[in-house]
C-alpha cells in the first residue's frame, strides 16, 4: 500500500474510533456495537504493528496498553486547585449570598447550581488539542502526575473535539472529577470477589485506587468516568464571560458536564435547586455529596475573590449524611494487629445511598454502654463519605424485650488468652504475641494497598494460609510453596501463578511501603515516607537512636519513641532479618543508584512527533537513565527534545534560552551520552 493511502486508512480508523468513544462515554448514545468497535480497533492495531512509525501517543490503540508506567512524580499546578466552603441550610446560603454581594459591588448576583460529584479531582492539560499532562489535585498546589493512567481511561478524550460555537484553545486546563458509576462499582467488586481479590469500600475509593495503579493496563480495565466542572486556565482563546458558557465550551470540546446545571437570576431559586439535588441523589447512578453554587459571571468571581484556599464566589451545600434503619444481628470481636479487642456490629444488610452496608463500627465497650446498644435492637445506621458506617442510635420504641445486652469477653476470642485492661482506658487487649488473630491483622495490613500492595492476595486467602500454618509472620509470604498453593481448592495453576508473580513483584516495593507495612504504632504512609527518605534502609533505621528519629522534621517525640521502641524489640529485628533473607528490598536503591545514572540531574521535556519511537517509550527510557521528564517548559528545564511539528513548547524553550535537541541528539542521550551543553546540569 502507498504510504499516503495507509496514513489515510489509519486516520480514518482513528477518527471513527474516537467518534464511537465520544458517543458511548459522553453522549451515552452508542451507534456501534461492541463487536464493530473491537473489529475496528483490531484493524488499527494490525496496521500500527506493521508500521510502527505511524503510532502516535493520541492513537486510540495507545489507550489500552503499551504505555509507560506512571511515575507519580510531583507536578506544580500552574493555578491552584481550590476547595469549597460549605453551607448546610437555607440560612447559611443566604448569609453566603449576602457576603458575595458585598464583595462584588453589585446589587444582586446570578448563580449556577450543579451537582457535587464524589470522586477524585484531576487537572488535565491539553496542548494544541492533545492531552499533554494529567495530575491529581494533591494538596491543591502540587499534585501527582498521572498522565499515562489517564490516557488509559477510554472515557477521557486524549484529543479535543473541534468546537462549533467556541474557538479551539491553544492550551486549556480542564478540571473535573474522576469517578465510578455505582453500577460499575458493584460489577467491579463482584469480579474482584470472584478472583479472590480485595474489595473496594465505595465507588470513590475504587476510582481513586484505579487511577493510582502503577500499571496503566490495569487502569484501562477499570470502568472510570470523568465529570468536568471547570476550566483551570486557557491560552490562545478568550475565556467566555460566564461559567455557564464555560460549561458549554467544555461540552463542545468533548467532555461530560452536568446537563442539569441551572442558571439562577438571584439566590431566590437556589435553595430549591439544592434540595432538588438532594432528592435526586439516590436515583442517580453516581455518588454526589452536595450541590455546588457558583457565581456565574467570571469577572465578578475575581472581584469577589478568595479567602485562603476557598473562593468566596462559590460554595457547596453539603448533604446530610445518609441514614437508614436496620437490625443489629450480632456483635463480633475483631482483634486488631496491636491486640485491641474491637467490637463490630453485624447488621441486617441495608442499602444506604447505593452501597450495601452489613457491618458498622462500635468503637469500644463504653460506646456500646453509652448508647445502650443490645443485640436484636432496631438501629439507625449512618454512612458518610469514606468513613466506616456507624450506629447513630437505638430506636428504643421498637424494643420487644427480647434484646440481649452485650458483654465484652474476658478472654481473647481468637487464642483464649485472658484480656488485659488498662485502668481508665476503654480498651481490652490480648497480650499474646503469637495470637493468630493479631497475626492475621498484621498480614492484612502488610499486603494492603497502602502498604506492600500485593495484587490478588486478599485478607481471606491470607487467613487460609495462616490457618494452614503456612504463614507465621509476614516474611513467610515469600516462602510459600506455590505448587501447594495451586492445589488449594478454588485456586489452580493460573491463579497461583498470578499470585506468585504479584508476591515476587512486591519484593521490590519502595521501602516506605515496607516500613508502613511493618505496622509500627503511629506510623502511617506519611511518616513511613519521612523515615525512608532520611535513613534509606532498614539497616540504618535499626541503628538509629530515638534522637536521630526525632530529628526528622515532621516526626514528633511520641512517634519517635514508638518507632525506636519497635526497632529495639528482638522479634522485630529478627523479622527484618528474615525479610532480608527472603529477598525483600530493604534499601532504597535510588539513593546511591540515582547519582550513578548517566542522565540524572537532567530535566527534559519531549514535544512533537518522534519518528523512531512513541513519546511515552522515549520518556520511559529517559527516566530509566535517570532523567526527570516533565510536561512543561520552565527555566529549570535542561533541554527540550523536539520531534516533528513541535509547537508551543519549542517556542517557549527558545524564549527562555533552554537548549533544543533534535531526534539525533535524543538517540545519543539514550546511549547515555550527554551533549556538552548539558553536561554541567547532569553532574549536579
Ligand atoms: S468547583 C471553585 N464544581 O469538590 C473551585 N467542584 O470541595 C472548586 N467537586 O476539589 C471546584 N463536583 O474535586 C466544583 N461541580 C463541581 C464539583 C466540584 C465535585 C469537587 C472538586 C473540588 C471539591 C471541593
Amino acid at each position: 500500500m502507498e504510504q499516503t493511502d495507509l496514513q489515510r486508512d489509519v486516520d480514518d480508523l482513528r477518527t471513527k474510533l474516537d467518534q464511537f468513544a465520544y458517543e458511548y462515554f459522553v453522549l451515552d448514545q452508542p451507534t456501534a456495537s461492541d463487536a464493530e468497535y473491537d473489529a475496528m480497533m483490531n484493524a488499527l492495531r494490525r496496521l500500527e504493528t506493521e508500521h510502527p512509525e505511524l503510532v502516535t501517543a493520541e492513537s486510540p490503540t495507545q489507550q489500552v496498553g503499551g504505555y509507560a508506567k506512571s511515575e507519580f512524580g510531583e507536578v506544580a499546578h500552574p493555578r491552584p486547585l481550590l476547595s469549597l466552603s460549605n453551607v448546610y441550610n437555607e440560612a447559611d446560603l443566604n448569609a453566603w449570598d449576602q457576603r458575595a454581594i458585598r464583595f462584588s459591588g453589585v446589587a444582586e448576583l446570578e448563580y449556577v447550581t450543579e451537582p457535587k460529584a464524589d470522586g477524585l479531582a484531576v487537572a488535565l492539560t491539553y496542548v494544541d488539542g492533545a492531552l499533554d499532562r494529567a495530575a491529581t489535585r494533591g494538596n491543591g498546589i502540587v499534585g501527582d502526575e498521572i498522565t499515562a493512567n489517564v490516557r488509559a481511561v477510554r472515557a477521557i478524550p486524549v484529543k479535543l473535539r473541534r468546537p462549533e460555537n467556541f474557538p479551539m484553545p491553544e492550551t486549556i486546563e480542564i478540571r473535573g472529577e474522576i469517578y465510578m458509576r455505582k453500577s460499575d462499582f458493584e460489577g467491579l467488586n463482584n469480579r474482584m470477589a470472584e478472583s479472590g481479590g480485595k474489595l473496594f469500600m465505595n465507588p470513590r475509593n475504587a476510582a481513586a485506587g484505579s487511577i493510582r495503579q502503577k500499571d496503566p493496563a490495569i487502569t484501562a480495565q477499570r470502568p472510570l468516568r470523568l465529570f468536568v466542572y471547570q476550566i483551570g486556565y486557557v491560552t490562545g482563546a478568550p475565556l467566555p464571560a460566564t461559567h455557564f458558557e464555560c460549561l458549554e465550551w467544555i461540552r463542545e470540546l468533548g467532555f461530560t458536564t452536568s446537563l442539569d446545571a441551572e442558571r439562577h437570576a438571584s439566590v431566590e431559586t437556589v435553595w430549591t435547586a439544592c434540595e432538588a439535588w438532594l432528592d435526586r441523589r439516590l436515583d442517580l447512578d453516581f455518588e454526589i455529596d452536595g450541590t455546588v453554587i457558583k457565581v456565574d459571571n467570571l469577572h465578578l468571581q475575581e472581584e469577589i475573590g478568595y479567602v485562603a484556599r476557598d473562593p468566596r464566589w462559590a460554595t457547596a451545600y453539603k448533604f446530610p449524611a445518609m441514614q437508614q434503619t436496620t437490625r443489629l444481628l450480632d456483635i463480633l470481636i475483631n482483634v486488631g494487629r496491636t491486640g485491641t479487642l474491637n467490637p463490630l456490629a453485624v447488621l441486617e444488610p441495608v442499602n444506604i445511598g447505593g452501597v450495601t452496608v452489613g457491618r458498622a463500627t462500635l468503637h469500644n465497650e463504653d460506646e456500646i454502654a453509652r448508647k445502650d446498644i443490645r443485640i436484636g435492637d432496631a438501629v439507625v445506621v449512618q454512612r458518610a463519605g469514606d468513613v466506616i458506617p456507624q450506629i447513630v442510635k437505638v430506636i428504643e420504641e421498637r424494643r420487644t424485650g427480647s434484646e440481649v445486652p452485650y458483654q465484652m469477653p474476658d478472654a481473647c476470642p481468637s487464642c483464649g488468652t485472658p484480656v488485659h485492661r488498662e485502668p481508665g482506658v476503654a480498651m481490652r487487649y490480648c497480650t499474646n504475641a503469637t495470637c493468630p488473630a493479631q497475626l492475621k491483622e498484621r498480614i492484612h495490613h502488610f499486603i494492603s494497598r497502602a502498604a506492600m500492595d500485593i495484587d490478588g492476595l486478599g485478607p481471606n486467602l491470607a487467613d487460609r494460609f495462616v490457618d494452614l500454618g503456612w504463614i507465621a509472620d509476614v516474611s513467610d509470604i515469600y516462602r510459600l510453596d506455590w505448587q501447594a498453593v495451586a492445589e488449594l481448592e478454588g485456586l489452580g495453576e493460573k491463579s497461583a501463578e498470578n499470585l506468585q508473580a504479584a508476591v515476587e513483584k512486591s519484593r521490590n516495593q519502595p521501602i516506605w511501603r515496607l516500613i508502613h507495612g511493618l505496622g509500627i504504632q503511629h506510623v502511617g504512609e506519611r511518616t513511613a515516607n519521612l523515615i525512608a527518605d532520611r535513613f534509606g534502609s532498614l539497616a540504618s533505621l535499626l541503628e538509629a537512636s530515638a534522637d536521630d528519629i526525632a530529628d526528622i522534621p515532621g516526626i514528633g517525640g511520641v512517634v519517635a519513641t514508638a518507632i525506636h521502641g519497635f526497632t529495639v524489640e528482638q522479634v522485630n529485628r529478627e523479622l527484618v532479618a528474615s525479610l532480608e533473607e527472603v529477598g525483600v528490598q530493604t534499601r532504597d536503591e535510588s539513593v546511591s543508584y540515582e547519582t550513578g545514572r548517566p542522565l540524572s540531574g537532567l530535566t527534559l521535556v519531549l514535544t512533537g512527533r518522534l519518528g523512531s519511537m512513541t513519546r511515552p517509550e522515549a520518556e520511559e527510557q529517559l527516566r530509566k537513565l535517570g532523567a526527570n521528564v516533565t510536561g512543561s517548559v520552565s527555566k529549570k528545564t535542561s533541554a527540550v527534545i523536539a520531534g516533528a511539528e513541535a509547537g508551543g513548547k519549542a517556542d517557549k524553550a527558545q524564549q527562555l534560552g533552554v537548549p533544543l535537541l533534535d531526534e539525533e541528539a535524543l538517540a545519543l542521550l539514550l546511549e547515555g551520552n550527554v551533549p556538552a551543553a548539558l553536561a554541567d546540569a547532569a553532574t549536579d
